[in-house]
C-alpha cells in the first residue's frame, strides 16, 4: 500500500492515511487502499479501530482537487460514490471506529470523520465543508451526516458559508466528543505534543472499549446505527433483537455471574468473536 499504513496493538487497529505531502487528500488510490485495509482487518482479534492522519498539521484535507477538476458529471457522481461507498462501509464496520484527528478535517476529511462512531481531536483541528467555494456540494456524505450530528440548521450555515471551525468550536456544537491539548511542563516546554496526546487519548478510549464484550458492543453499535434510520416503534424493536441477541453468549453468562458471585477482582471473559 502507498498510502494506508494499518497497525495492530493488541486489540486495537490504527489506520492511519499516509499522504502527507498532500495533507493526506484523498484521491481514487486512497479509497481503494482504505477499503481494501478495511477488509483485511482481523475482526476476530481486533475489537476497535483508530483512524487518524499522517503527521501534526492534517487528519485528511478533502477529496483530491486535482483529481476532481476534470471530471465529468458522470465521472463525478461515479467519484461521490466510490467515496460514499468506503465511508459506509466504515460507518457499518462491525467495530467501532475512533476518529482521532489532527489538524484539518476540511470536505472529505469532515465526511470521513463523520463516517467513524467517534470523533476526538487535537487543538489546532479545525473542521468545515468548504465544497460550495470550489463549485460543488459535499459529495462524501456531508450533507447527510453533519445535519445529522450537529442539526439542520447548523449543518446549512456550515455548508453555505463554507466557514472552517476550530476545535472547540466544534466542541461546544457537538461534532467531536473531546479536544486534546498538547502537555506542557511548568517553564512553558510541549513536553508532550498535541498529536502524541491525542493518539494517547485514542488509544485509551479503545483499549477501554475492546475490554468490553465483543457481541455486546456490536449490537450496540448496530442499534444505535439502524435505530436512527427508523420512527420509535421500529427502533426499539431493533434494540430488542439485539439485546435477546446478547443472551446465552460466554460473555453475557460470565458478566452476569462475576456480578452475582459479587466477585470484582474477577474480569469478564471476553472470548474471540467467533467462539461466542
Ligand atoms: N486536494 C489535493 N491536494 C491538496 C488538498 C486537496 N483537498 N489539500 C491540500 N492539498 C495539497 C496542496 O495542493 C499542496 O500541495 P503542493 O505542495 O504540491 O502544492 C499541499 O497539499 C499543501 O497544501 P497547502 O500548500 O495549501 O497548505 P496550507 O498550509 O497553505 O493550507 C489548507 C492548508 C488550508 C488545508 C489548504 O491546503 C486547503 O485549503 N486545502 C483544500 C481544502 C478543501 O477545500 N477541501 C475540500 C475538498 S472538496 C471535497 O472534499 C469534496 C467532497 O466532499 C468529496
Amino acid at each position: 500500500m502507498d498510502y494506508i499504513l494499518y497497525e495492530v496493538n493488541g486489540a486495537v487497529g490504527t489506520i492511519t492515511i499516509n499522504r502527507e505531502k498532500a495533507l493526506n487528500a484523498l484521491n481514487s488510490q486512497v479509497l481503494e487502499e482504505l477499503n481494501a485495509t478495511l477488509d483485511a482487518v482481523d475482526l476476530n482479534t481486533v475489537r476497535c479501530l483508530i483512524l487518524t492522519g499522517a503527521g501534526e498539521k492534517s487528519f485528511v484535507a478533502g477529496a483530491d482537487i486535482g483529481e476532481m477538476s476534470t471530471l465529468t458529471k458522470a465521472e463525478g457522481e461515479a467519484f461521490g460514490k466510490k467515496g460514499n461507498d468506503v465511508f459506509r462501509k466504515l460507518e457499518t464496520f462491525p467495530i467501532p471506529v475512533i476518529a482521532a484527528v489532527n489538524g484539518f478535517a476540511l470536505g472529505g476529511g469532515c465526511e470521513i470523520s463523520m463516517s467513524c462512531d467517534i470523533r476526538i481531536c487535537s487543538d489546532n483541528a479545525v473542521f468545515g465543508q468548504p465544497e460550495v467555494g470550489l463549485g460543488i456540494t459535499p459529495g462524501f456524505g456531508g450533507t447527510q451526516r453533519l445535519a445529522r450530528l450537529v442539526g439542520a440548521g447548523m449543518a446549512k450555515q456550515m455548508i453555505y458559508t463554507a466557514r472552517n471551525i476550530k476545535a472547540q468550536e466544534a466542541y461546544r456544537i457537538g461534532l467531536v466528543n473531546q479536544v486534546i491539548s498538547a502537555e506542557v511542563n511548568e517553564a512553558g516546554e510541549v513536553t508532550v505534543s498535541a498529536k502524541d496526546a491525542l493518539m494517547a487519548a485514542a488509544n485509551k478510549m479503545a483499549a477501554g472499549i475492546a475490554m468490553q464484550a465483543p457481541i455486546a458492543v456490536r449490537n450496540s453499535k448496530k442499534a444505535i446505527n439502524d435505530g436512527l434510520q427508523v420512527d420509535m416503534d421500529q427502533a426499539i424493536v431493533i434494540e430488542e433483537k439485539l439485546f435477546g441477541d446478547c443472551f446465552e453468549t460466554e460473555d453475557q453468562k460470565a458478566g452476569m455471574g462475576n456480578f452475582l458471585e459479587k466477585d470484582k477482582e474477577k474480569k469478564l471473559k471476553v472470548v474471540p468473536f467467533k467462539n461466542c
